[in-house]
């Protein structure tokens, strides 16, 4: 497939003078995406019903006569002001209870049927005028769901839809639940917290003490579907319009909602890549690496979200905002390393996107964004962000298509188990996405190429080793399935911890066929008193203490077992620091037969079926077995090269 490349552009903050250049300018750089309109509706319809499409009108013709395919963004993510006015409990309300206010963006709840039917309105007017235009090829819901802490609501329409959402889940005789049945589920004899009706369940905020988690994790499983349903609500109308694939924008590390149960509902999975915004307070890096990649992002860190978003858009998934230069929003926000820009593009590219878009075309003068470079300048002249994406259009121009591959290694990962460790952490700081993301990085220091997985995966052919670190609770059937595949299987720590209303099993954890191996007593551990691993390195966090006769493969240096093994099936009972995982995978990789290079820092590598793409992610040059990287250089080594140099 031919790989392209796009940009974000606000018609509406520009004269209607330029825009003509504008166009012409993104065409000549070889762009041929260019999304709008996402945050328009105060100049869609300025007040209510009346309507002013003749510059939306326009500047699709614009775009459009230069050549340009536009993806159109429906407008909800920004309700304007009258809207707020019309509907004044429809903004989202926090934890403590306090409304979200009206100036900036997402401010409403996603549970407001009064909102939901605007966004229904607004949607319907947008997909009839342009569904069939030529020129808007692609479509996107909303902006960026989840962005902002936006997903929990403990609105009162929130606590309507919640109770409505419990009812369907417990159901009892006719429209109403079964009370009992959830009282016997959650366990609410305990405390004395047992329910008569449906109507007497609150959400679960300003509770005394913590709340009952099985409780938080219903509410979290009602809130991500209310992001699902709001976001079908908007596909369906496009739907009836135009035959254009429709997408969402995505972001890092956001495990609020369920992706993957969005992404269903969508052609096209894209997200929004700002490796030098997340380095600071999203990777989890040690301040040493925050320093040495200050200026070029983490080295796994938006490799692992091209993962999984290529799962969530079942392999069709763009980059629609790449940063392009310095953003704004970070808590320090330096300028990209010469050639980054460069880096990441081809680096998606070689993730399998099909475009890469920068956000944004002009950097803007005014309002929130005016510290946030663009391609442009505020006075159009081009920023060094242009003259990479020049590059890689030129380099694009010549480049023989890439292919995709499936991974020799596949981890599954699940946003009921993020949500799990967040419901119940036992101990500071421990999250879900930063087990999988160390073991992720792991695979990814030994030169492994990875698939991420939907939990609902059944099928695990092809792959060597399957990975489930964490996912606290795992159907009968996915048990199954794992253990008749022919993969090395990894699980733990916590893998199958509890049931789907959030009690411990008995028998006890992990319960897993063929697998000789308890969970017996579990504990965390201050970051100051890791446990030494015997041969090297460290569990960190979490340690399970197991019993059971399955051969013991890494111990504590007091000989209490940390791996237990029954035939392709591991189980790792502690959080490991980056040493005892770079073992744990060496060991998997020997097992299961999958190749392993031994990579200097910052050097990370993507396999296709046919290529291999090296990546220098330092500031300073490297020699790697496909020749010297130059800072943020990029080796694109055919496969007879990677079999000729690396040797398989
Ligand atoms: C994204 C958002 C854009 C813009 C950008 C700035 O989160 O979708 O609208 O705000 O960040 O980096």
């Amino acid at each position: 497939m031919k790989r392209t490349l796009g940009t974000c552009y606000y018609p509406e903050h520009w004269s209607r003078d330029i825009w003509e250049e504008d166009a012409a300018r993104m065409a000549a750089l070889g762009l041929t995406w260019v999304r709008i309109g996402e945050f328009a509706w105060s100049r869609i319809e300025p007040s209510e019903g009346a309507f002013d499409w003749a510059w939306l009108d326009d500047a699709i013709e614009v775009l459009g006569a230069a050549g340009l395919k536009v993806v159109l963004g429906t407008p909800t993510a920004t309700p304007p002001r009258w809207i707020c006015d019309k509907h004044p409990d429809m903004f989202a309300v926090d934890a403590e209870g306090r409304p979200r206010g009206f100036g900036s963006r997402r401010h409403y709840c996603f549970s407001h049927d009064g909102y939901l039917n605007e966004c229904r309105r607004i949607v319907t007017d947008v997909a009839k005028r342009y569904g069939r235009n030529p020129h808007i090829a692609a479509w996107q819901t909303d902006n960026e769901y989840g962005c902002h802490d936006t997903i929990l609501s403990y609105s009162d329409a929130a606590r309507q839809a919640f109770r409505t959402w419990l009812r369907a889940r417990y159901p009892g005789q006719g429209n109403d639940g079964d009370i009992d049945a959830l009282n016997a589920a959650w366990g609410n004899v305990f405390w004395s917290m047992e329910y008569d009706a449906f109507e007497q369940i609150d959400l679960p905020n300003l509770t005394v003490t913590e709340p009952n988690p099985a409780h938080v994790q219903a509410f979290r499983r009602f809130s991500s579907d209310q992001v699902v349903a709001f976001n079908r609500a908007q596909v369906e109308i496009i739907r009836q319009y135009s035959d254009a694939p429709i997408s969402h924008n995505y972001m890092g590390r956001i495990t609020e909602f369920d992706h993957f149960a969005v992404g269903e509902d969508l052609e096209i999975a894209t997200w929004d890549s700002y490796p030098l915004g997340f380095l600071e307070d999203r990777v989890g890096a040690s301040a040493e690496d925050q320093r040495h990649y200050a200026r070029q992002g983490h080295p796994d860190f938006q490799a692992f979200h091209h993962d999984l978003y290529r799962a969530v858009g079942k392999d069709r998934w763009w980059v629609m905002e790449q940063q392009p230069g310095p953003v704004n929003w970070a808590p320090y926000n330096p300028a990209p390393l010469p050639g980054m820009v460069r880096l990441w593009t081809w680096e998606a590219f070689a993730h399998g996107a099909e475009a890469v878009c920068y956000f944004r075309w002009r950097q803007a003068p005014f309002a929130q964004e005016q510290l946030h470079a663009g391609l442009l300048r505020p006075d159009s002249v081009a920023a060094p962000g242009f003259f990479e994406a020049e590059e890689v259009a030129e380099e694009l121009a010549d480049a023989p298509d890439i292919g995709n591959s499936q991974a020799p290694v596949a981890l599954i990962f699940d946003y009921d188990a993020a949500w799990a460790w967040d419901v119940q952490p036992q101990g500071q700081g421990l999250d879900y996405f930063a087990l999988v993301f160390d073991l992720y990085r792991a695979f990814r220091r030994a030169g492994v190429s990875i698939d991420i997985l939907p939990p609902t995966q059944r099928q695990f052919e092809d792959y060597r080793i399957v990975a489930a670190p964490g996912m606290m609770t795992v159907p009968d059937d996915l048990k199954s399935a794992l253990t008749e595949a022919s993969a090395h299987v990894l699980i733990g720590p916590r893998t199958a911890a509890r049931d789907a209303d959030f009690k411990i099993p008995v028998p006890l954890p992990p319960d897993w066929p063929a697998l000789d191996a308890t969970v017996s007593r579990l504990e965390t551990l201050r970051p100051d008193m890791p446990i030494p691993v015997s041969g090297g390195g460290q569990v960190k966090n979490w340690f399970e203490h197991l019993e059971g006769g399955a051969e013991i493969v890494f111990t504590t240096g007091s000989d209490m077992p940390i791996v237990l093994r029954s035939g392709r099936t591991s189980y790792c009972g502690g959080w490991g620091d980056d040493a005892f995982f770079d073992r744990l995978v060496k060991d998997l990789c020997a097992q299961a037969d999958v190749d392993v290079l031994a990579l200097p820092k910052g050097v990370r590598v993507r396999d296709t079926a046919t290529e291999r793409f090296w990546f220098n992610h330092n500031p300073h040059d490297v020699d790697s077995p496909a020749g010297p990287l130059s800072p943020a250089g990029v080796i694109r080594q055919t496969l007879a090269d990677k079999l000729d140099q690396v040797g398989g």
